[in-house]
């Protein structure tokens, strides 16, 4: 290899915060071979779309993206420049080989199990001048192998716990792109918590696909549950914050809602997806739940925690969804109260049961009750945010904000602050008052250190 040029590469990243994970997880171990990251396409000596296959039609956004790379790739050719391609994430694991036949100036097809094996396998491209598609599901090598020192930047990190999900919920495709549940052992996580905080970080999020379904591998060999993680990880110095993400209502336990009342690290906030608030959209959808254990769930949460702030997802437009059960939904986020949500249209994946279901709703249907839907939950969130009004909260600052002086930072009930202050307040907690609020955010003044 030629050392006298630093190779660069270009990455980008599409959907949930498990990607944005994996791509510094991907950006740390290209760092240690030498490549510098770019943010200009024309540039780059290695491009990779870290990608996302949630949204509707997202194969076919990447191949329109693929083929403007692909451009690139060419008239960088012309000058005898090479680019290698590489497509990661969902819709190469769900795609697989179909992709390099699809759009053959792509290099490497690469599944989110597969990445410590990134600058391997880049190697390999270069030498053997072939492309390759990479998607087994190899288990906890990827973690075991990917680099020990990890960079941060922002006081709040992503920390993957587990991956996959076993719950094959009928209109999801992650149980097929993901895999089955895996849960990376307790010790495993703390040394990548400890370095986490070492390089600056003073909240740490743990994720997974359905996180509360955690059990590792703790002490002794025994299988630990995400309180008993949490309860661990709660004991790191310098470690102010701890969340997680995704979880599944049927995956509630006991000790998981006893350690929000207990562990004063654990921040206020849940998001818990219910999907519908109908109980025949509930079981068509596999959701193992009904809307009123639902309700009961959150009945215990907020026993143990009064004050949490609640998210959800919610789902409209689903097959064979009436007025009737669109309205259950409705009633069901009357009855709970959110501080904040994600909605979405339905959309059927290719390779789920709930794509193939006859009564798939219109277009103008879906659109007519997601509107309605999310201006219940808009109004939940502006009521929410207005009642920070005239207190004071702690904000963890998580960075510099547009205007001079002004840093962005968040509540423990995750809501957005900004504030002035003198000096660097990165990384730092102080309490402000909050004089404004608004939809998506807060505004206030610096109270006290
Ligand atoms: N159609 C619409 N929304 C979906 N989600 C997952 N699959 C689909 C689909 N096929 C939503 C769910 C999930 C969130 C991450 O994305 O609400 O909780
Ligand atoms: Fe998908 Fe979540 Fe259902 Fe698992 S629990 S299948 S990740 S929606």
């Amino acid at each position: 290899m030629d050392h006298s040029v630093r190779k660069s590469f270009y990455l980008k990243t599409f959907g949930c915060q498990m990607n944005v994970y994996d791509s510094e997880r991907m950006t740390e171990a290209l760092a240690r071979e030498g490549y510098a990251e770019t943010a200009e396409l024309e540039s780059a000596d290695l491009v990779i779309l870290n990608t996302c296959h949630i949204r509707e039609k997202a194969a076919e956004k990447v191949y329109s993206d693929l083929g403007r790379i692909r451009d690139i790739k060419d008239a960088r050719g012309r000058h005898g420049k090479n680019t290698v391609i590489a497509v990661a994430g969902c819709v190469a694991q769900a795609e697989g080989a179909e992709i390099t036949a699809r759009q053959p100036a792509v290099d490497l097809v690469i599944g989110p199990q597969s990445y410590h094996r990134l600058p391997e396998l880049i190697k390999r491209i270069a030498d053997e001048r072939k492309s390759i598609v990479e998607t087994e599901f190899p288990g906890d090598e990827k973690f075991a192998k990917l680099t020990a020192r990890r960079r941060v930047s922002s006081p709040s990190a992503f920390l993957t716990v587990q991956e996959g999900c076993d719950k094959f919920c009928s209109f999801c495709v992650v149980p097929y792109t993901r895999g089955g549940e895996f849960s990376r052992p307790v010790a495993k996580i703390e040394a990548e918590a400890r370095e986490l905080v070492r390089a600056g970080a003073r909240e740490i999020v743990l994720l997974g696909q359905n996180v509360n379904a955690y059990h590792g591998e703790g002490a002794g060999g025994r299988a630990a549950s995400l309180a008993d993680l949490i309860r661990h990880l709660a004991g790191i110095d310098g470690l102010e914050r701890l969340r997680y993400m995704t979880s599944h209502p049927r995956d509630m336990s006991d000790d998981l809602i006893a350690a929000h009342a207990e562990i004063p690290q654990l921040m206020p906030f849940l998001h818990l997806p219910v999907q519908s608030g109908s109980d025949r959209i509930l079981a068509a959808m596999n959701r193992k739940h009904t809307a009123t254990e639902y309700i009961d769930v959150i009945g215990r949460v907020r026993a143990a925690r009064p004050d949490i702030a609640l998210s959800s997802d919610f789902i409209v437009g689903f097959p064979g969804e009436t007025d009737q059960d669109a309205e259950a939904t409705i009633d069901l986020i009357e009855k709970i109260g959110f501080a904040q949500a994600y909605s979405f249209k339905y959309s059927p994946r290719p390779g789920t049961p709930a794509a193939i279901r006859s009564l798939q709703i219109p277009e103008e249907l879906k659109t007519e009750r997601l509107l309605r839907l999310q201006a219940v939950l808009e109004g939940q969130q502006v009521a929410f945010n207005c009642r920070s009004i005239g207190g004071v909260v702690p904000v963890l600052f998580e960075r510099q904000g547009r205007q001079a002086g002004e840093f962005v930072g968040r509540t423990p009930y995750l809501q957005l602050v900004h504030a002035a202050g003198a000096g660097d307040l990165v990384g730092s907690t102080a309490n402000v008052a909050v004089t404004e609020a608004r939809r998506m955010s807060l505004s206030g003044v610096i109270a006290a250190a």
